[in-house]
């Protein structure tokens, strides 16, 4: 059986699975809420090289207005990373399986570097985050969209048969294709997400990417941070 996409799972059935959700019309309020967040971001930088961590099949890169710059996306599933060139890849826009915990980039090779979606999968947030510190160049920035805690139970609600050991759960949640799998997110708390950052700055920009229901707190948080 193999699950959604996450921290382990790379297999050609879970990036199907992904990229039938993400090609869909259900992702498409990304076009008003998440990619505008990217391009105003990426306009506050200077940086010519910009890295995007678990870039998936490739759609952030496709939104980003790149003026020039060049961006590389990198993602552990080869299945998703074959779409993203596929669809994607020009002069400006580059693919390559890769691990963040093992980026095969040498140190200061980016200007500006962002994850969506990835850090709640992550098992080993403090190995990433120095793998991507390592990557950015003195005065590089970061920028990580990830699940908002202050929404960790809407998040969760679709889980049943729920396992837990410290942060991490582990239940069993329907697919984007229909199929019920066995499924892992990391529920730490904002402290410990930005603790591990302690080699950059940072503040807590914004928290509302994907805003709820009037009152509901916004599914997506965006921390950003800088290496000094
Ligand atoms: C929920 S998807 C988000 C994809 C993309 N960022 C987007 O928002 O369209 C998470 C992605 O992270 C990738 N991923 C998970 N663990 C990873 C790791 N350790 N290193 C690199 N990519 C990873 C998965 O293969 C998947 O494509």
């Amino acid at each position: 059986m193999a699950g959604p996409v996450d921290d382990v799972n790379f297999s050609s059935s879970a990036a199907a699975s992904w990229i039938s959700l993400i090609e869909s019309d259900a992702a498409r309020r990304r076009v008003d809420t998440l990619y505008p967040r990217l391009n105003a971001w990426l306009e506050g930088t200077s940086a010519s090289d910009v890295l995007d961590i678990g870039c998936g099949q490739g759609i952030c890169g496709h939104f980003l207005a790149l003026n020039g710059r060049h961006y590389h996306g990198i993602d552990a599933s080869s299945a998703l990373i074959d779409r993203a060139t596929h669809l994607y890849a020009d002069t400006h826009r580059q693919f390559t399986v890769a691990n963040v915990y093992e980026l095969p980039f040498a140190a200061a090779s980016f200007g500006a570097a962002f994850s969506v979606s990835l850090w709640h999968l992550l098992a080993d947030l403090a190995t990433a985050t120095s793998e991507v510190f390592r990557v950015l160049e003195s005065g590089g920035h970061l920028l990580v969209i990830a699940a908002n805690p202050d929404a960790y139970a809407n998040w969760t609600a679709p889980y049943c048969d729920v396992v837990t050991d410290g942060h991490r759960l582990e239940g069993s949640v329907r697919s984007a294709v229909g199929t019920i799998e066995r499924d892992t997110i990391y529920l730490r708390p904002l402290s410990m997400i930005m603790g591990n950052m302690a080699q950059g700055l940072y503040d807590w920009s914004d928290r509302h990417v994907a805003p709820q229901k009037d009152g509901e707190p916004g599914m997506f948080s965006a921390i950003t941070a800088y290496k000094p």
